[in-house]
């Protein structure tokens, strides 16, 4: 695996490679890399010659009080699991080769509507800089596909939109979410968690499990449902941002006429934000569904 720093780099070894008639993946992270990640590498190297990965915390899609200097940088560990796992190409830049005129004067990419809402209206400009990131990152290895994790769901709605409407020639993959033995979704940030929210952490995606469990048995109001999943989690010692069933299309609130959902959480375990998601297919839905009252 070759690692280097530099846009010339990436281009010129992405340059050979096509050159030789070769199809380019491309796995964007920011690092301190779990199973999930390596995961989405897998899937890449099964579905294109070349693997690029690159690591970079992006300053542009923390807030103001967000875990930017604290985030997990570990990149000797990072390469030495992405070189076992066949990736071919690493792409560490510095902040100033992606902002060369610092984070405050780049040129944004803005998707409307799809980033204000859900983890958008807690973290506002948090999509803003996802997807100007990954724009700016696809210009540059001009990959062929690119895969992204399930785990954030609104994350890859939001590319797929950019990709959809700046005519980006980039497949969108995503993968569905990897979890731990006890159904936590593997996150970077659960490095967070001390050992007593560790054990408590699972519960986000048991409160997920609920809430797919009583739509399936035809339960319809989701606002009464969404009600009693959040104070689930608060008699559970969290702080929840939402639990929303939404269409899976576009995010959208659901309506008992839509078929193919997606519940999603976040909430606050002391200083570490989890988020998590839940797709439900209702195609067999009954005739009648269940209103609570
Ligand atoms: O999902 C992430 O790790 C980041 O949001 C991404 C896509 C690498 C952009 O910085």
């Amino acid at each position: 695996m070759h690692t280097v720093r530099t846009i010339a780099d990436v281009r010129s070894m992405v340059r050979l490679w096509r050159g030789q008639g070769e199809r380019i993946a491309f796995v964007p992270t920011m690092g301190n890399l779990h199973a999930g990640h390596i995961h989405l590498v897998n899937q890449a190297r099964r579905r294109a010659d070349r693997v690029v990965v690159s690591i970079f915390v992006n300053p542009m899609q923390f807030g103001a009080n967000e875990d930017f200097a604290s985030y997990p940088r570990t990149l000797s560990e990072d390469s030495i699991k992405l070189a076992e796992n066949g990736a071919h190409l690493l792409f560490v830049p510095e902040a100033g080769e992606l902002y060369p005129r610092g984070v405050a004067g780049a040129t944004r990419v803005e998707v409307p509507g799809i980033s204000d809402i859900l983890c958008g209206a807690s973290r506002p400009g948090h999509f803003t800089g996802v997807a100007t990131v990954v724009n700016t990152l696809f210009n540059i290895v001009q990959p062929d596909m690119a895969v992204f994790g399930e785990k954030d769901y609104q994350q890859l709605l939001v590319i797929r939109r950019m990709v959809a409407d700046l005519c980006l020639p980039v497949t969108v993959v995503g993968v569905p979410t990897v979890r731990e033995a006890d159904g936590l979704a593997m996150s970077s940030r659960n490095s967070y968690l001390t050992a007593e929210e560790r054990a408590r952490a699972p519960q986000v995606y048991q409160v997920l499990c609920q809430v797919r469990g009583r739509i399936q048995d035809g339960e319809a109001d989701y606002a009464a449902i969404e009600a009693g999943a959040e104070q689930a989690l608060i008699a559970a010692g969290f702080r929840p941002d939402y639990v929303s069933v939404r269409r899976a299309e576009d995010l959208m609130p659901a309506s008992v006429a839509d078929q193919t959902l997606v519940i999603l959480a976040a909430a606050r375990l002391g200083k570490t934000r989890l988020i998590d998601n839940l797709p439900i297919e209702l195609k067999n839905r009954q005739q009648n569904p269940i209103i609570s009252v």
